[in-house]
């Protein structure tokens, strides 16, 4: 029997803490593609996502919004799910850590290392930073911020498990040493060795009893399994490691590459390596750290109102706009741009232009000089083989390119071929072929070499651009070829009929179109925008408070103010005596509204006329700075009136 290769790959778990954004989104369709590369390059493919649910941070959000962290992550993870069908993820497995089998897995795993005397009980003082759910010491923290993200961290004292990871640094030393692929790019390694494994390796606090949403451990329930343990498991739980039925966890571990973002490489070069050498268990082949994928300005955060949401891009260009973007133009393994104006102008070139034409112009001419039925390649000439070559050489080159990792790379093989083609229709000159009735056969033969090309590159892009790839067969009427089928220029049956359809990418308008995004993030930003606070004035004494005589009134009659469109005139019940206030909230409240509500009157206010108008005091109201919302102050029981406020 001959057994397929297996090829095994992961993206993080990402915390479904906030929408995700390009960045996010970046690292699974980069996973994805080599993922759908290795199926069409014949191995037997695990790709491997999911979400790490527990944790401070999501217990916290999940209390701001009053509801319970499952309900709160059940909710985005949803949301996530919608994302990668999307952006058209081939996922195998999506791994939730709130899933049942996962859970009992870390427990045991918590539980053996401790048995066999790897995590002992001590007590933890020291930093915390809950956004990256991060420990730190003294020396680590940067003037009272987190090293890694900025943000304060928060003292943290309490009874802790800890993991000897001392014990096992000078294996993984020299582990990351005799295996140069381990980590990549290199320049990470590096800076693992020298900035955090050579220096000393602390014993890492694994447990915490703050808060209790995560696993708890089972033989101290107080306790629950520190996020990153629980979480960096998920890449053996989600094979059956542990479960009683390993029989994926056989078939794909150890995994061929861990993908990753470079603020996440030293959990996953550390801390994952020493758990599984401590297991037992075989290290990942490559753990591999791509960088940032940075807006202009920096990084993307909220506050900046520069986070770019993949689900309006696709809305406005498609899932493969997206994707070649993010797969092309950002080098695999530094920080890249995200720019709308550079994203807009790439699409009209390199897809709209030289990929959308070649197949347009093949297409059409099929139909134009061959009733729509592909030719046979009958009168072959020396001036082809340059074409064909290059297309028989593209897919081995393709794959050296994913082998490596270098995904810019592999598409920039399939762009030469493209541009290969559009040079052969110039050299060829289709139209002046067509206008001689002997030259029909050589014709029809550098239509067939145009479309054996398209079939060519629709297979390689069908790992790239999945939806764009099934356009092109759609119109050249090929099913999806096998990659055996590369090696040969010969794919094509003659006498197929092609079904021109419309333009794979039309061309947009780049100055509508950036006015239009611009617009749209304006309206983001406002929606965003956290109003700025009004500083609070200068301090006074209770003694200077309590001259201001709050009371409780209702509200008995309510009128416009005539002539006067922002006033409204209020008699108030104040205990038996009835006051007329005049009020600015016309623009909040009809007065009918108003009527029998309980609000606050500044009762020793003195008096003043407004517009003619008698005011005896002043009704309590809350508003933004711009006065755009504004509610008057009210109390939601039935106080007497006259009630003082305090
Ligand atoms: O780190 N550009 O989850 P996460 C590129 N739960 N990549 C970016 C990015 C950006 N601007 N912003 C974030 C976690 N990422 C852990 C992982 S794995 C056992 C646990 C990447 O949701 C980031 O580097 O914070 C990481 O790879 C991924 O998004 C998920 O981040
Ligand atoms: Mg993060």
């Amino acid at each position: 029997m001959c057994e397929k290769k297996t090829f095994y790959i992961t993206t993080p778990i990402y915390y479904p803490s906030a929408k995700l954004h390009i960045g996010n989104t970046y690292t699974t369709v980069a996973a994805d593609a080599i993922a759908r590369f290795k199926r069409l390059n014949g191995y037997d493919v695990m790709f491997l996502t999911g979400t790490d649910e527990h944790g401070q941070k999501i217990q916290r959000l999940a209390e701001t919004k009053g509801v319970t962290p499952k309900a709160y992550v059940d909710e985005i993870v949803a949301g996530i799910q919608e994302l990668w069908k999307m952006m058209n993820i081939s996922y195998d497995k999506f791994i939730r850590t709130t899933d049942d089998y996962h859970i009992e897995v870390v427990q045991k795993i918590f539980k053996q290392l401790y048995d066999q005397g790897d995590i002992y009980k001590g007590s933890y003082e020291g930093w915390y930073c809950t956004p990256c759910e991060s420990f730190w010491t003294d020396t680590q923290v940067v003037n009272g911020n987190c090293p890694d993200c900025g943000r304060p961290v928060e003292k943290a004292k309490e009874e802790a498990y800890f993991f000897k990871m001392s014990k096992y640094a000078d294996r993984l030393i020299e582990y990351i040493e005799t295996h140069p692929e381990f980590i990549q790019p290199e320049s990470r390694k590096n800076e693992m060795l020298n900035n955090f494994l050579k220096p000393g390796l602390q014993d890492l606090c694994v447990s915490r009893t703050s808060f209790n949403w995560g696993i708890p451990v089972s033989f101290d329930e107080k306790h629950v399994v520190y996020v990153w343990i629980d979480a960096l498991a998920n890449y053996i739980t989600a094979l059956g490691y542990g479960t009683g039925n390993e029989d994926a966890y056989k078939k794909y571990w150890p995994a061929d590459v861990h993908l990753v973002g470079k603020d996440i490489i030293r959990f996953h070069t550390i801390y994952w390596p020493i758990m599984l050498m401590a297991l037992g268990q075989e290290l990942p082949k490559q753990v591999f750290g791509h960088g940032w994928l940075l807006v202009d300005g920096g990084k993307m955060s909220k506050s900046k109102g520069n986070v770019v949401d993949p689900v309006v891009l696709v809305n406005h260009f498609g899932t493969d706009a997206v994707r070649y973007y993010l797969l092309h133009e950002i080098p695999f393994g530094a920080d890249g741009l995200f720019n709308n104006e550079i994203f807009i102008k790439k699409i009209n070139s390199d897809l709209a232009n030289d990929l959308g034409n070649l197949v347009s112009r093949t297409t059409a001419m099929i139909e134009k000089y061959f009733d729509g039925a592909i030719p046979a390649p009958v009168a072959k000439e020396e001036m082809d083989n340059d074409l064909i070559n290059t297309a028989l050489n593209a897919p081995a080159k393709v794959e050296a390119s994913i082998n490596d990792l270098k995904i810019p790379e592999a598409l920039d093989t399939v762009w030469n071929l493209i541009g290969r083609a559009n040079k052969y229709i110039d050299e060829t000159t289709p139209w002046i072929l067509a206008k001689d009735e002997a030259k029909k056969e050589r014709l029809g033969t550098v239509l067939y070499n145009l479309v054996e090309s398209l079939r060519i590159i629709s297979t390689l892009l069908s790992a790239f651009l999945p939806e764009t790839s099934e356009k092109i067969n759609a119109q050249l009427n090929i099913e999806l070829t096998t990659w055996n089928s590369l090696s040969a220029f010969d794919g094509t049956r003659a006498g197929t009929k092609v079904q021109k359809g419309e333009a794979i990418f039309p061309r947009i308008d780049v100055d509508a179109k950036i006015e239009e995004l611009n617009k749209l993030r304006e309206e983001q930003v406002k929606a965003n925008a956290v109003p700025q606070m009004q500083t609070i004035k200068e301090e006074i004494t209770i003694d200077d408070f309590e001259k201001v005589d709050l009371r409780v009134v209702k509200v008995i009659e309510c009128e416009p103010v005539k002539k006067a469109n922002k006033l409204l005139k209020l008699k108030v019940d104040l205990g038996g005596e009835v006051r007329q206030v005049i009020s600015g909230i016309a623009k909040y409240y009809k007065p009918e509204e108003l009527i029998g509500k309980y609000v606050i009157l500044v009762a020793n206010l003195q008096p003043v006329k407004l517009r003619g108008e008698l005011s005896q005091g002043m009704i309590l109201a809350a508003s933004t700075d711009d006065d755009s919302k504004l509610f008057t102050v009210t109390i939601p029981g039935d106080l007497p009136t006259g009630s003082t406020v305090r």
